[in-house]
């Protein structure tokens, strides 16, 4: 068993119904934070952390996620005898050349637990990332995926990222009951999907960023439906961490819920606020609001 981490998985196979209607054609992981989609920034982050096969877990709905990976012969021929270098490069490099990209098809939406088993085929009997592009996380240092690859790699383990969330949201969340937590990560104990915050074990929350041990898929295959009478993946980590060192990690970086509305928005705002050339009028901008609201 290779130890390096070169898989990763995007489910993208979800409805996406918070966003309708926009999300009647656009699948919610294309909608954009300033000028890149949700999937964009996702896929940077596992590059960084070293993956080279990258695994979408679709649908067949999802055409324009690998048509976004595809690429558009026409659109570069316009731009460079237009002479737009930088336009050019920047749908040139959505995908560098030592990577590449596979697409399953995830047939019937039965869960996150289902969705990450139909990518066994292609990430076989090695670790791996799985990426929640709605989950995304800003950071100004390494990377979320890169973190949890290096403790991953460093204790041989299944590491989890997490954050403390509000006691009133563990029902949006998997949460995590953990002993002996040193520093930024500890051992799991316990794991249960979206419970009621009179029954939650702790206010720790998995954010959607995890490196899996293969024995997972072995789990998975036997896991029954679960909370909203899907195949949790959390139901498949419960099983896991009975006999696998389990960690959970709390990353460092700030996470965006870009699978609601408001998160969306809040994604937009601080990253035109980090663009050079987008800060200023920005700023501007949300002061006037601010004066007129
Ligand atoms: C999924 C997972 C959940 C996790 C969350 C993070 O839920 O099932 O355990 O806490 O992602 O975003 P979803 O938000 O897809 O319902």
């Amino acid at each position: 068993m290779s130890a390096r981490v070169r898989c990763a998985v995007f489910p993208v196979a979800g409805l996406g119904t918070r966003f309708l209607p926009a999300t009647k054609t656009v699948p919610k992981e294309m909608l954009p934070v300033v000028d890149r989609p949700l999937i964009q920034y996702a896929v940077d982050e596992a590059i960084e952390a070293g993956c080279d096969t990258l695994v979408f877990v679709t649908n067949r709905y999802k055409h324009s996620v690998a048509d976004y990976f595809d690429k558009a012969y026409e659109l570069e021929q316009k731009l460079e005898r237009a002479g737009k270098s930088e336009l050019l490069a920047s749908i040139r490099d959505v995908l560098p050349r030592h990577v590449r990209a596979v697409f399953v098809t995830q047939a019937e939406a039965l869960g996150l637990g289902h969705a990450v088993l139909c990518a066994r085929p292609v990430v076989g009997d090695q670790p791996f990332a799985v990426l929640l592009p709605d989950d995304l996380i800003w950071s100004r240092g390494a990377g979320a995926t890169r973190q949890l690859v290096e403790l991953a790699t460093q204790q041989k383990a299944s590491v989890i990222a997490v954050q403390d969330v509000p006691i009133e949201q563990t029902r949006s969340y998997g949460i995590v009951a953990t002993r002996d937590f040193t520093g930024r990560h500890g051992e799991i104990s316990a794991i249960v999907e979206k419970p009621r915050p009179e029954e939650s074990p702790s206010t720790l929350a998995v954010v959607g960023r995890y490196v899996l041990q293969p024995e997972i898929f072995e789990l998975l295959e036997s896991t029954k439906p679960g909370a909203g009478g899907e195949i949790q993946l959390t139901d498949g980590i419960a099983a896991l961490l009975k006999a696998h060192k389990t960690l959970a990690y709390r990353f460092e970086g700030r996470r965006f819920d870009c699978g609601s509305r408001i998160g969306l928005i809040e994604a937009t705002l601080q990253y035109a606020l980090e663009d050079d050339d987008l800060r200023d009028a920005a700023k501007a901008l949300m002061r006037q609001a601010l004066a007129k609201g």
